[in-house]
């Protein structure tokens, strides 16, 4: 069988794992944009030229964790631990819905505790309560991102935050090498183990939410091959919404020796990986990472214009915002007041995409898997 040219390529709808790895590898410029614009035009032609964005709440650095790559790692002692209280979680969700985002995310370190499960309830009732006096009939989306936790966890979460077709969960896989992941996770008492992260997305699924996950790209050590099986997971999960970012460098996390990416393939990688997989899967949501803010100024147009149809600003309040480090260098994006206008308009400017105004934004595989209309 011939190769076929790449404009032929990018074209199917169907592609080998040899095709995968081909379009993944792209690192000549014009054959990079060539498989950018038939991702955007893919995007564009499945979800239409509004993006949804949602409201990001980081509520709580605090993590029982130690992920070897993570500035918020449990062992880190040189970082100031914070926990919003659910009024600052309400307000902030309130600007975000104000600001026309129907949509909010949760997210914070992992605690399972049931003072913590308690918390989370009260917060995503709260909100709920909240938009629906805001004028959100069935009340606003709500995506949680707190780690693996009991089905029983879920089940309560999902019933406080009142939508049961708008509620949504993000637990990334990082990698789907299972011996990159216990590498990346450690040895220690709190290790993660990859199987159980499967469990708990097959639990989700069960409890009702529309799942989100994603790897981190460009981990050291991490292949071609095994983007291309991280891609393959996702479709065969039938995952409803996928974010991915570049892997950075924490100084305040344990991986430093190894190294990282440097910044231009890292970027190549993180827009190819982000690309390829809204060719394999053009229904579901992929967020634009904030992580690729890092790496370019204009980082997350750049994710728009790579097959992205979902920003999530962070609008939680700004004292917080340099205590979530994640890895070096986080933006701190969005901490002046009006940020997120001049966000809009930039990336209007950047990528020619507007805002899906009061839409709640959830992923078309998921309403066509439940004959839903647009939301
Ligand atoms: N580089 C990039 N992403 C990171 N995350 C955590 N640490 C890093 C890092 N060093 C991502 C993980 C996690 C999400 C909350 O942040 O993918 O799921």
């Amino acid at each position: 069988m011939t190769t076929p040219d790449l404009e032929t390529l990018v074209c199917q709808t169907r592609f080998s794992d040899d095709d995968l790895r081909r379009l993944l590898s792209l690192s000549d410029e014009n054959d990079c944009n060539l498989l950018y614009r038939k991702a955007f035009e893919q995007t564009s032609k499945w979800h239409g030229n509004a993006l949804f964005w949602r409201g990001l709440i980081e509520i709580s650095n605090i993590c029982t964790y130690d992920c070897r790559y993570c500035g918020l790692r449990k062992s880190n002692h040189r970082l100031h631990r914070y926990a919003l209280s659910v009024d600052e979680i309400v307000d902030a969700a309130t600007c975000a819905l104000e600001a026309g985002y129907g949509s909010v995310v949760l997210q914070g370190g992992e605690r399972t505790d049931p003072k913590f499960i308690g918390f989370v309830s009260e917060a995503v009732a709260a909100i709920h309560e909240k938009s629906r006096r805001m004028g959100f009939k069935r009340g606003c989306g709500i995506t949680l991102s707190f780690g693996e936790q009991s089905i029983e966890t879920y089940q309560r979460w999902k019933d406080a935050a009142g939508n049961p077709d708008a509620v949504r969960y993000l637990l990334r896989l990082e990698t789907t090498n299972p011996i990159l992941f216990r590498h990346i996770h450690g040895n220690g008492p709190r290790k993660k183990i990859l199987a159980e992260r499967f469990l708990a997305l097959h639990d989700l699924r069960t409890a009702g939410y529309q799942v989100g996950t994603g790897v981190m790209i460009g981990i050291p050590g991490q292949t071609v091959d095994d983007l291309v099986k991280d891609i393959r997971t996702f479709e065969r999960m039938d995952i409803d919404m996928i974010g991915m970012g570049p892997y950075l460098v924490s100084r305040q996390a344990d991986m430093v020796a190894e190294g990282m990416m440097p910044e231009e393939p890292l970027l190549r990688l993180s827009r190819n990986m982000i690309a390829v997989t809204r060719l394999v899967l053009p229904k579901c949501n992929i967020a634009a990472a904030t992580a690729l803010e890092t790496l370019h100024k204009s980082g997350r147009a750049l994710g728009v214009l790579s097959g992205c149809n979902v920003m999530m600003p962070n609008i939680g309040p700004t004292r917080v915002r340099g205590d979530y480090s994640l890895y070096d260098r986080k933006a701190v994006t969005e901490s002046e007041a009006n940020a997120n206008v001049a966000l809009e308009k930039s990336i209007l400017q950047l990528t020619g995409r507007t805002v899906a105004k009061n839409r709640l934004g959830s992923s078309l595989l998921f309403r066509e898997r439940h004959r839903l209309l647009p939301d």
